[in-house]
């Protein structure tokens, strides 16, 4: 097939000096790394981890200049294998992509064919960018819940950093679970938002600290999403109650965890980490059925804005101020 040029956002550093530049280029599928499926990209979004990567951060991409965008959806064009073939409408997210190997910020990606997922039948590609990541983690925080036994009537799930990507999904579906769901939120005029999205009682960030410096807190929680990291997540731990379920995802505020083993010690507390990139492939299958099925969210289109290439740069730079709000879902087609 003779290579059209396409659009790629371009992530690249000024010669001689640290300083990043952000531009969108014109490039062909020579440009693109080797792979045995070649995908035209409708949606990608905006995560985290992309907004790290187009500032520079070296534990998330080590060589620029680079096409960031850990998630992806569309179309296969070409494929070298017969599980895939061109047609197919598929999700490619985590493991390299967007990281070291070039990502969704561009029309097309090349991947291994191991990377790339079916599109579940009762989602739209559409619906799988407004998920992204971010909704496929609070997926697998709720999965991790449920799979330690936490259940409604045991108590109130606590959600941190709620009004981002992965809070306010984890709100959306555990409040649809029949959770009772408490949000804390460092965004005071977001109150109207996360109780129209589920939530019971939101608690701004400060006060949720006040007590950070006690060894324990009364023990409130059942269960807990933290996308934050450091007090936020220290904090939690010392409230949560006997056999409660923490989930640790992010490192939105720190990636330490300043804290003793008294809850652990003393209340039984489980600490359970979630990694989305390298997930194993029959949970990654399990989590899409989840999330296309017995999880479906009807309000995806609330908690979405659908942006551009050209929009990037800003919404990064929101992102990384931690005023980003909802899912970001970046549309690659016409
Ligand atoms: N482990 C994994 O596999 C995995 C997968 C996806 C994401 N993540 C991580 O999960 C975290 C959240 O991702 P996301 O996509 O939801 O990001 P996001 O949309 O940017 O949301 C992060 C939220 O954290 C809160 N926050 C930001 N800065 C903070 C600070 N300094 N102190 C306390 N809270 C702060 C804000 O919510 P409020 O204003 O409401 O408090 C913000 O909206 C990130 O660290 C990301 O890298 C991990």
């Amino acid at each position: 097939m003779t290579s059209p040029t396409f659009p790629a956002f371009v992530v690249s550093e000024e010669k001689g000096s640290q300083k990043i530049q952000r531009e969108i280029q014109q490039k062909t599928f020579n440009d693109l790394p080797p792979g045995d499926v070649l995908i035209e990209v409708q949606y990608s979004s905006l995560n985290y981890k992309d907004a790290l990567s187009a500032n520079g951060n070296r534990g998330v991409t080590k060589h620029y200049p680079h096409t960031p965008g850990i998630d992806a959806a569309g179309v296969v064009v070409e494929s070298s294998v017969p599980a895939w073939q061109p047609g197919d409408e598929v999700i490619c997210s985590g493991y390299d992509l967007g990281m070291n190997t070039d990502g969704g910020f561009a029309r097309y990606i090349r991947v291994p064919h191991s990377w790339v997922v079916p599109k579940p039948v009762n989602m739209s590609l559409l619906e799988s960018m407004q998920l992204g990541t971010a909704g496929f983690t609070a997926a697998l925080c709720v999965l991790a819940l449920e799979s330690n036994g936490v259940k409604p009537e045991n108590g109130p799930i606590l959600i941190t950093g709620a009004t981002g990507g992965v809070g306010t999904i984890a709100l959306q579906i555990l409040a649809g679970l029949g959770y009772k769901v408490v949000a804390v939120s460092g965004k005071s005029e977001a109150r109207d938002f996360l109780q129209s999205f589920g939530a019971d009682e939101v608690i701004d960030r400060v006060s949720f600290l006040a007590n950070k410096e006690k060894g324990l807190l009364p023990a409130t929680w059942a269960g807990v999403v933290d996308t934050v990291g450091g007090d936020i997540l220290a904090t939690a731990i010392k409230g949560t109650g006997f056999d409660g379920v923490v989930t640790s995802c992010g490192n939105a505020a720190s990636g330490d965890l300043p804290l003793n083993v008294y809850p652990f010690i003393l209340r039984g507390v489980h600490l359970v980490g979630i990694y989305a990139a390298n997930c194993p492939m029959e949970k990654r299958l399990l989590v899409w059925s989840k999330l296309s099925k017995e999880w479906k969210l009807e309000r995806l289109d609330a908690l979405c804005r659908r942006i551009r290439l050209r929009d990037l740069d800003g919404e990064i730079t929101q992102m990384l101020a931690g005023k980003s709000k909802g899912r970001c879902v970046v549309q690659l087609g016409d």
